[in-house]
Order: structure tokens, then sequence, then C-alpha cells
């Protein structure tokens, strides 16, 4: 069943449907932008975000910066630079920044300038660390929040980071990816497996405010992954997708293990970007330990950015007047139509004119 009545906030009707306004759009909301494992203090990056060349460090009392990765000073990008003395220093005519992106010295002045250092304050964004990851928002001004997962932060379960992998591909390929339940016995032939039966169980779908769920029961595959035990253990599988592109994958073993997986495909440009995906494991699981679940997971992911990378356009439109809707006919199809409607009714309550 499919009920597309929820009205997500503010929705204007005549607010035009374009790649532009999409791409406006996702700067109203959190995007991961790091592992946080990966920016210990003291260390510096670069990210690009929705074309946005960011610099992002954590300094050594453990405070965050995410800015304008161009140097006020001659532009060099600071993601090239260091952290040094508690602040954060340009590679190349070492002027220092604060964590708050405030200009603090500028070593070949003779005198310290106040009205030079406030010219030279970086452009800085909204920028904080949950679930294990760095997450920026762009622009400031919009509401937009993460979803709640609790089973990313209840201790008792095994929460696992993947390493972030880059599609070149734009990210609503992905999180249809994602969705997809038919492509297992052919894109995932040698790890899934290729007995995956592509034929679906009945789907039930809700939409929520805040995006939508869909549950099915879904038998384990056949891969020589799963324990013995598990591939008898038909499974439940719920999906959610909480717009624009974080998505969760909950399955349940009738033995009463759990498993969740995260992906939110991170827009690095209009077609390409980047993956951050974790694992949360239920306690006590019984299935193969969770590094070998990573291990396997990589491949996975690898074949489905193959497939995503394969697809014609690099993104798809946006706009269905453009292409891309109307030939999804089948029944594994209705979920990534699911996504673009709702994708559309979001984006028209969120763009502004
Ligand atoms: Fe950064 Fe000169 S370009 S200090
Ligand atoms: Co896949």
């Amino acid at each position: 069943t499919l009920c597309l009545d929820a009205s997500f906030p503010n929705p204007n009707k005549f607010m035009q449907l374009s790649e532009e306004n999409a791409f406006k759009a996702m700067r109203g909301t959190w995007q991961p932008v790091a592992n946080a494992v990966d920016l210990p203090k003291g260390k510096v990056i670069g990210y690009k975000l929705l074309e946005t060349e960011l610099v992002v460090a954590r300094f050594d009392d453990g405070a965050l910066l995410a800015a304008d990765v161009a140097c006020p000073h001659k532009g060099a990008r600071l993601s090239a630079g260091c952290i040094r003395d508690g602040e954060l220093m340009c590679a190349y005519h070492g002027w220092r920044f604060d964590a708050s992106g405030a200009c603090q010295s500028i070593p070949s002045l003779v005198a310290p300038n106040p009205d030079k250092l406030a010219l030279s304050h970086l452009h800085s964004y909204p920028v904080k660390e949950r679930y294990g990851y760095i997450w920026v928002k762009l622009d400031a001004s919009s509401p937009h929040e993460l979803p709640e997962v609790p089973e990313f932060e209840d201790p008792r379960w095994t929460y696992k980071m993947g390493p972030p992998m880059v599609f070149g591909s734009g990210w609503r390929r992905e999180v249809e990816n994602y969705l997809d339940m038919t492509h297992f016995a052919f894109a995932h032939a040698s790890t899934l497996g290729k007995c995956a039966d592509p034929k679906i169980p009945e789907m039930d779908i809700q939409v929520h405010p805040d995006g939508f769920q869909m549950d099915a029961p879904f038998p384990a595959l056949t891969t020589p992954h799963e324990q013995p035990g598990k591939l008898q253990s038909a499974h439940h599988r719920m999906q959610r997708c909480f717009l624009p592109n974080f998505t969760t994958i909950r399955q349940s073993f009738t033995d009463g293990d759990e498993r969740v997986l995260v992906h939110i495909p991170s827009p690095n440009t209009q077609e390409s970007c980047t993956v951050f995906w974790s694992v949360a494991i239920s306690p006590d699981f019984r299935g193969p330990p969770p590094d070998s679940q990573i291990e396997f997971a990589i491949r996975v992911l690898d074949e489905d950015r193959q497939m995503c990378e394969l697809q014609i356009p690099r993104e798809v439109p946006i706009n269905p007047a453009r292409g891309g809707w109307g030939v999804l006919v089948t029944p594994g199809d209705t979920l990534a139509n699911t996504f673009q409607k709702t994708l559309r009714q979001w984006l028209t309550g969120r763009t502004p004119q």
C-alpha cells in the first residue's frame, strides 16, 4: 500500500522543480564530510560538498571548523595547512585562524593590525559530529536536523564505520540503487549470490513527514558469507529513507538478531558523491564477525558503484518532464518511484523561490 497524502513542511505547489533548486535545497541539509576517526585532533582535510570546496579541521581542544577552503590572503587551499599552536595555519604565508574562523595573526605585518585581521575572517559553516561522522550544513539558516537512529548510539550495539566510497554518479542514483531489491542476482552475482530471487515480496510502504518506510518479509540471500543458521532464518527487511538522502535498512532475523545499515551519499558535485556508510549490529549477534561484515559490504558496495556509474545520465533527472520516469514499471521500481515522488514534494516545500 502506498499513501502519498503526507504533506511535507511548508508545501509550496508553485515552486519550480529544477536541478538548480534541488541543489539549493541540498545546501540546507546536514551532509557527512568525513568519518570522525579520519579527523582526529590536529588534523586538517579538504572536502568538496555541493561544488563548494571546504577546509575541515579539528583543533587541539577538539573544536571543529568547516570553512571555504581558499585562504583570504592569496587563495591557497587551507586544506594544505596544519594546526600549529592551536590555530589553523596556511601553508603559504603562515596566516593563522582560530576555530571560529577569525584571523589571529599575519606574520608579515610588522605590528598587529586589527582592521586587517577583521577583514580576513574565514567564511565558516555549521559543523558537528554525530553517529561517527563529521557533518556540515552549507545553509546555516535552514532548520534541517539529523534523523534519530537510536541503534547508532546504543552502547550495547556494535557500530562499525565503513570506508567512504566515491561514486562517479549523482547522489540520487545511489539512493535508488540502495532502494532496489531486484538487482542482487545480477549486479551482485559474485557476492550476494546469483541465486537471489529477483521477484520481490509484497511491500508495505508508508510515507512519513520526513520521508518514507518500506516493510517486507525478505528471505536471507543465498550467500556463502551468511552463516548456515542465518540461511535458514528468513528475515524481515525494513528500509527507511529520511529525505533527502539518509537511508537505512533494518534486517531482523528469526533468531532475534538485528542489523541496521546506513547509507548517506554526500553530494560532491551534480554528478558525483561520496557514500558514507556504517553498520549497527545487535548484541550477541550470531552471524559473521563485524569486521568480516564490513569487508564483505565493501565488495558489495563496489559492485553497486559500478552499476551506478554505468547509468546514463549520471544523475536521475529531478524533473519528470526531462525523462527518467514512466519507464519504471516493474514492482521492483516502486520504491524508487516513491523516492522520486516524495523527494519532489520535499523539494517544492523547502526550496526558496
Ligand atoms: Fe594563505 Fe598567503 S595564501 S597566507
Ligand atoms: Co546493490
